[in-house]
């Protein structure tokens, strides 16, 4: 089985000149995406990162020429985990996604399945925000932690082995420190995996994610390997080109 695992290999590896250009190309694969879910099934079920990278993406998807090309109407929102703050802290992954995107498109409330998690029950909100996952997402969108974390999904984290749940609460090892983050079954289900991943910060977990030996517990971000890698030159630096 481990053998199969190391076989896993990217859908495909863009590697740009910049951020800028990761972020554009990102932006134009999330609209092919979209448009495939919508011709397919009538919804685009959409699953943000949180984290400063994906920032000029959402600003880009926000405008033209991307916001033409997307049917908002028929778009639903999900986080990929959030930290537990109140959603209009400056740490709040839904405030990121909300004031470079959510903001300044056609949405309806029920479109956006924010996680409430500054609600201290949080088996109440573990359930809500499970609840309201679609069977499959459509596109789950990542970014990469320079220690090879994704999502909330920590090296060495208990939840790394969490089959049974979609969400869990885990303590990160940064501040804010108590998050709700998806578990590796929701990586492993969605129909795109898109990570973008830039700077030289990244060199490290990008190789490690994308041609380490298959060893997730260490390096949670190899869960999203089989996906379309967006990078830059020094993001991408270390790798086999
Ligand atoms: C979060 C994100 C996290 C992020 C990485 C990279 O809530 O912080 O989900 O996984 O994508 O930590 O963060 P940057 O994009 O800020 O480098």
């Amino acid at each position: 089985m481990i053998g199969d695992q190391n076989d896993i290999r990217p859908e495909k590896i863009f590697i740009t000149r910049n951020h800028e250009e990761a972020c554009r190309i990102t932006g134009g694969l999330i609209v092919d995406a979209s448009k495939t879910a919508v011709r397919e099934r009538g919804v685009f079920h959409f699953c943000l990162s949180g984290g400063s990278t994906p920032k000029l993406v959402y600003e880009l998807l926000s405008e033209k020429p991307f916001s033409d090309q997307i049917r908002w109407d028929i778009t639903h929102f999900y986080w990929g985990d959030e930290r537990c703050v109140p959603p209009d802290s400056a740490e709040s992954n839904f405030r990121l996604a909300y004031d470079a995107l959510l903001s300044h498109i056609p949405v309806k409330e029920q479109q956006v399945h924010r996680i409430k998690a500054e609600d201290p029950d949080i088996d109440k909100i573990l359930h809500q925000a499970s609840s309201q996952f679609p069977e499959q997402l459509d596109l789950m969108l990542l970014g990469l932690g320079d220690d090879g974390h994704t999502a909330s999904l920590f090296p060495g984290s208990f939840a790394l082995n969490v089959t049974e749940k979609k969400l869990v609460l885990v303590t990160g090892p940064m501040p804010p420190n108590p998050r709700i983050t998806i578990t590796p079954h929701m990586i492993d289900s969605a129909r795109n995996i898109f990570v973008l991943a830039t700077g030289k910060s990244k060199v490290r977990a990008v190789k490690n994610a994308l041609e380490g030996e298959w060893n997730p517990d260490q390096i949670p971000a190899q869960f999203a390997r089989r996906g379309i890698w967006i990078l830059d030159k020094e993001s991408a630096s270390k790798i086999k080109q």
